[in-house]
């Protein structure tokens, strides 16, 4: 059976798409394609149908991630049609368990950030949206380093 994750941010144009390139590449790197299933979607539907925002697709370039994913806004069956939701914030996290279905629902929903092992003290993925380059290379930084311990958790 694959491990179905699906990554959840605000708008499903920054952070969510570039964790799922991030995670899908890990995965490809380790072979592992066969085992896992990576989505992402957004709280709001605001984007929805478009590609990632163009400066979170040119910072991710850079470090060799496509970003391709049409945004689409998180529904209630994806309670179950995945093993793992995964935000990046509080406010996230909030809005998640509260569209849960139930409460067994609820315990899948996880936050990316409690998967930094090189960034102490930090415990969001902070929206870059309103900010400038160097908060689109700390959402990266943060991505990387939280993708790769959450893949590592999944394995074990
Ligand atoms: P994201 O960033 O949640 O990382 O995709 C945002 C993108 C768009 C908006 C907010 C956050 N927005 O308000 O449109």
């Amino acid at each position: 059976m694959k491990k179905r994750v699906l990554f959840v941010c605000l708008g499903n144009i920054c952070r969510s798409p570039a964790a799922q390139a991030v995670m899908e590449r890990l995965v490809d790197d380790g072979e592992m394609s066969e085992l896992f299933m990576i989505d992402s979607a957004g709280i709001g539907s605001w984007h929805t149908g478009q590609l990632p925002d163009r400066r979170m697709r040119e910072h991710a370039q850079r470090r060799g991630y496509e970003l391709t994913h049409r945004a689409r806004q998180v529904r209630s069956g994806d309670f179950e049609r995945f093993d793992y939701i995964v935000g990046m914030d509080e406010e996230n996290m909030h809005d998640l368990r509260r569209l849960a279905p139930s409460h067994d629902a609820a315990k899948r929903v996880i936050s990316l950030p409690d998967f930094l092992r090189h960034h102490p003290g930090q415990t969001t993925v902070p929206d870059p949206y309103y900010g400038g380059p160097r908060d689109f290379e700390l959402a990266l930084d943060l991505i990387e380093d939280a993708c790769d311990g959450l893949l590592d958790w999944l394995l074990t």
